[in-house]
């Protein structure tokens, strides 16, 4: 799990699948499309957007679509997450759920880049550990 830091480039590239993943969102209950984009240790990246479901609860975020679908490639070691959806004032912020699952396969230093669905709006970084401190380990 790499503390190296993500070039703007790389970091562009990821909000730019994220934003293109939440083209793909199943949201016609909430009408809240979200992507998200998890950038592997070797460079590759894996992408999702939300899929939900009439039993409300059954509802899957973007980021563990993501997430999941990295690791079921053998992917088990993340550089960065990028989660897109929202409004410029107030972009989509991963749920608690997310950042657990998250952490599986991350560390407190890996960043996270949370952006509004619409192009052009401002790109907040934080890091996983930022967002769920006191976090369950291995360790505990
Ligand atoms: N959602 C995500 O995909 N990620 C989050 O971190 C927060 C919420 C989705 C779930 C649901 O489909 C919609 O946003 C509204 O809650």
């Amino acid at each position: 799990m790499t503390k190296t830091k993500i070039p703007k480039a790389v970091r562009d590239l990821l909000i730019q699948t994220a934003r293109d993943a939440a083209g793909q969102a199943y949201c016609p209950y909430s009408n809240y499309p979200v992507g998200a984009a998890v950038l592997v240790e070797d460079g590759q990246v894996y992408s999702g957007c939300n899929v939900e479901n009439v039993s409300y609860g059954l509802t899957m975020c973007a980021e563990r679509v993501a997430v999941f679908k990295a690791a079921s490639h053998g992917c088990r070691a993340f550089a960065a997450l990028a989660v897109v959806g929202g409004s410029g004032a107030k972009p989509a912020s991963p749920c608690g759920a997310c950042r657990q699952v998250l952490a599986e396969f991350a560390v407190a230093e890996t960043p996270v880049f949370i952006a509004p669905l619409k192009k052009g709006g401002r790109v907040t970084e934080t890091t996983l550990g930022a967002l769920l401190p006191m976090a369950f380990g291995a360790s505990d």
